[in-house]
This record gives C-alpha cells, structure tokens and sequence, in this order.
C-alpha cells in the first residue's frame, strides 16, 4: 500500500490512470472510499490519486490537528509526490481543506473543484454543533457520529448499497480523529475573501438534494469566483460521488476538459 511520509505522519494514497493530475479530497466523517465509484470513469483521461487526510482512514493516527495543518498536508504531499501545480477537488470538508491551500499555497493549485461544500465560516450555533460532535465522538464513538449524521448525507431515496458503504466507512473512522475535525471545522476561516481573488478556475459540483450544502448556498459560491462552472448532480444528497458517481465524473471531465 502506498505511504507518503508527510509533516510527521504517513498518508495513505491512491493513484490511478494517466494525464493531467486531479487529488480527490474526501470529507467528514470520511475517507477516500467516497470517491471509488468515480476514479474509473475520470482515469482514462485524468491521473486521479485519492488520499486518506491525517488520522482518517488507512492514514497514521494522529494528535489533535486545525484546517491550515491538514492544507499543509496535502502541500507536503504534492511537493512530495510532483504533483504542483494541479487540480484540487475537494469535498465538503475536503472543500475547506482545498480553499484553506488556495489561501496559503494558491501556487500549487492550477485549477479547484468545489463539491457539496461551504466557503463560509460557522456562526455561534454552528460552532456549538460542532462541539457537541466532538464531545459525541470521543463519549460515544464513531457510530454514534455515524447515527448523528446518517440523516443529512444522503438524498431523499438513498440505495441501501450507499447507506451500507457509507456506515462502514463512517464508522471505521477513529472517534479522535473525528473529534479534532470537529474542533478544525468549527475553527476554520471564512474562505469567501480568498475565493474573490483567485486566477485559476473554481467550479462547483453539488447534489440537487443537498441538506448540508444546498444548491443555493453554492449557487452564491458560484456567483463570488471569478471564473468557473456549476454542476448540478441529480439523485444525490451531499455525497454526490456516492450516489451518482457518473454524472460527477462527467462533471469533473467536463470542468478538466482544458487541462
Ligand atoms: C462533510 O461532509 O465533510 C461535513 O458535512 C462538513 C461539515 O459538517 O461542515
């Protein structure tokens, strides 16, 4: 299995295909799985690697960590692997890790994917979601996150094959690790200034039936960038690559289409 040691830890990650680079950034309480349905229908054309953010999935585990520490991740990596600058596509969470690198490391970025995402900070309630969740994981363990968010991640008539997939995943997760993403989350900045100025493309992918990040709330990211397209996947809540991986992929094709 393939390791890159990277600000302390080893990160797990996958590469499939060649072409242009596209690193695929899963989100909370998640792992790279998310995007297995979608690497074989973008690898002919795209080199897709998908990795294991710190202390998530096959990834070491990790002590408590912020946003800006997971972005700085993710440059080690591309430095590491060769891979700057290309396209970073990040989803929900992973979208706050994408647009924390554009606003510390924009030169390692050629062009982002924002899918089912916010660009936002939370306001006071959201934050004390957030530590509430943290207190649930490290109580009650990542089945307990898994049941706390199980009726916001999918759309409204979700296959049981995705809600199996996606409890094993949720629920292999580590309760300390989802409990510092938690805190990461509920810390992370308001990314909007940063996106205003960026010069490589900035699309948007979001599931028509997203409870989390709706269409209208990235309607509005859309409307704040100064260059990109915007996806709109039906039959599918937040997880759009789980549950309709081939209009993602083909979203994805379409928007990489000049790479
Ligand atoms: C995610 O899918 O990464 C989370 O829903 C993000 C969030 O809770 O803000």
């Amino acid at each position: 299995m393939p390791y890159a040691f990277v600000q302390s830890t080893r990160l797990w990650y996958e590469e499939s295909g060649n072409g242009p680079s596209i690193l695929l950034i899963h989100g909370f309480p998640l792992d790279s799985r998310i995007w297995d349905d979608v690497v074989p229908l973008i690898s002919h054309r795209l080199k897709a690697i998908t990795l294991d953010l710190r202390g998530f999935g096959r990834s070491d585990p990790s002590g408590d960590f912020t946003m800006r520490q997971l972005a700085f991740d993710v440059a080690g990596f591309l430095t590491l692997q060769k891979l700057a600058p290309c396209c970073i596509a990040g989803l929900s969470m992973g979208g706050y890790v994408a647009q924390e690198l554009a606003s510390e490391r924009p030169d390692l970025i050629s062009h982002m994917i924002l899918l089912d995402t916010k660009s936002e900070s939370d306001d006071t309630q959201g934050k004390n979601k957030r530590n509430d969740m943290a207190k649930l994981a490290l109580e009650q363990g990542s089945k307990a996150v898994s049941d706390a968010m199980m009726p916001n991640m999918l759309g409204n008539r979700p296959s049981p094959v995705v809600v199996e997939k996606l409890r094993r995943i949720m629920e292999s997760q580590r309760p300390e690790t989802l409990a510092s993403a938690c805190i990461a989350m509920r810390d992370r900045e308001n990314y909007l200034p940063t996106l205003e100025k960026l010069s490589f493309p900035v699309d948007i992918i979001v599931g028509e039936e997203d409870r989390i990040s709706s269409p209208e709330l990235m309607e509005f990211i859309h409307q704040k960038v100064n260059y990109g397209r915007m996806f709109r996947i039906p039959q599918a809540g937040h997880l759009s690559p789980m549950e309709n991986p081939q209009a993602v992929a083909s979203a994805i094709l379409k928007a990489t289409e000049n790479l």
